[in-house]
């Protein structure tokens, strides 16, 4: 035991050394509201994470299914399904205008169960070279070659299909969750039909935020052109889980070889309670006045007025600066904070050396002033740190 944990501690204290060290913070403006610091950083967009009604809906509905335990009890194979469950899928899948959805534990588990499994009968997964972690966990443990295209090009990606024999799947994001720009969707899904390929879109960030919350692929009417999405609950809805949207063929495929979702204790009936509020209260909101679009015409805005910066983004919520370096990002970061905004610096190798930054993501919640505020304490912090 004490050789490994000899390791244990060799390999932080590596991490120690190369600035890489990664340690447990509490988000103050979580926590503590309007006194902590404000938040620029979660990926709470809406702030049903933070709504009284979204409680106040969850705690009635509480009362209304009293009569459904805490847990689920166990795998959805064995004792852990139940109606609440498959009603709720019904309802996903009927906003998301998709044939069936299936739900899994996190976004985490359904890009792992999706890719581990479909990955054992294709021949091949070619992946958008910036695809989130989730995905290259879900592809390790799959059988396929693994090849990658170029972020967001078309062209490399023609180039790898056209190289290939045999049964491909083709994951990208819709939205990117480190670089926040998005996916040309309709051009990629073009490639994929010309070379039989499955497209499968994770639209983590998308959900809630584009399409009217249904998503990039329902905005652009590619619900048909797509093989499955992916939907979180934790993102844009506030709360925890996700969804695979796919027709019936691919969901029983996954009810039967998806082992994160096979292998491990259903989620809890809470959390289906609370995504089933979340889920009615998306269908009737309003989108025709987002102030959260407004934020993002202020940040762009002001951000090209300042020289010199590399910005991130543009299309979505999340937005951002380059500050090349892990100690320099850090301090940036550690200045805006102490001026009270919450946004955190994104380390190599998070993201690839050289491309460190200040990820910001702008709130339904946040205000032009807060905005403003944020812009210049950036300023500030960028000359400071040179
Ligand atoms: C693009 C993307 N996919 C999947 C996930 C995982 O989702 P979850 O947080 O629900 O596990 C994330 C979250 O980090 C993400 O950004």
């Amino acid at each position: 035991m004490k050789r490994l944990d000899e390791l244990v501690a060799a390999k932080l204290a590596q991490r120690k050394e190369q600035g890489t060290f990664r340690s447990l913070t509490t988000p103050a403006s979580l926590s503590t509201g309007s006194e902590g610091q404000i938040d620029f950083t979660s990926n709470d967009y809406l702030g049903f994470a933070r709504s009284v009604e979204l409680k106040k809906r969850i705690a009635e509905a509480e009362k209304e299914f009293s009569e459904s335990g805490v847990g689920s009890t166990g795998s959805r194979l064995l004792s852990g399904n139940s109606k609440l469950a498959e009603a709720l899928e019904r309802q996903i899948a009927a906003f998301h205008g998709s044939e069936t959805a299936l739900i899994f534990n996190s976004g985490y588990d359904a890009n792992v169960g999706l890719y581990s499994s479909l990955g054992r009968i294709a021949k091949y997964i070619v992946y958008d070279e910036l695809i989130h972690a989730s995905v290259h966990d879900g592809m390790c443990l799959s059988r396929a070659e693994l090849k990658s295209f170029r972020h967001n090009d078309v062209a490399s990606l023609r180039m790898v299909l056209s190289e290939l024999e045999g049964p491909a799947i083709v994951a990208v994001e819709s939205v990117y969750s480190m670089d926040g720009d998005l996916a040309p969707l309709k051009e990629l899904v073009a490639v994929c039909k010309e070379f039989d390929a499955a497209i499968i879109v994770d639209e983590a960030h998308a959900v809630g935020l584009f399409g009217k919350g249904r998503g990039r692929v329902s905005e652009l009417g590619l619900e048909d052109e797509v093989y499955a999405r992916l939907v979180t609950f934790s993102k844009a809805l506030g709360c925890h889980g996700a969804a695979v949207l796919c027709n019936d063929n691919l969901r029983q495929f996954l009810i039967n070889h998806a082992r994160s979702l096979i292998f491990s204790t259903f989620t809890s009936n809470h959390s289906l309670l609370a995504v089933k509020c979340v889920y009615d209260m998306l269908s009737v909101h309003d989108y025709s006045n987002l102030n959260i679009s407004r934020l993002i015409n202020v940040f762009n805005q002001s951000i090209k007025d300042m020289s010199g910066v590399r910005k991130i983004g543009g299309e979505s919520p999340i937005l951002g600066v380059i500050v090349a370096g892990n100690a320099q990002v850090r301090a940036v970061a550690a200045a805006m904070q102490n001026d009270g905004f919450d946004v955190r610096p994104i380390v190599s190798p998070t993201v690839p050396k050289g491309t460190e930054r200040i990820r910001i993501c702008l709130h339904e919640f946040n205000t032009e002033e807060e905005v403003k505020g944020l812009i210049a304490s950036l300023q500030k912090a960028l000359k400071h740190v040179g």
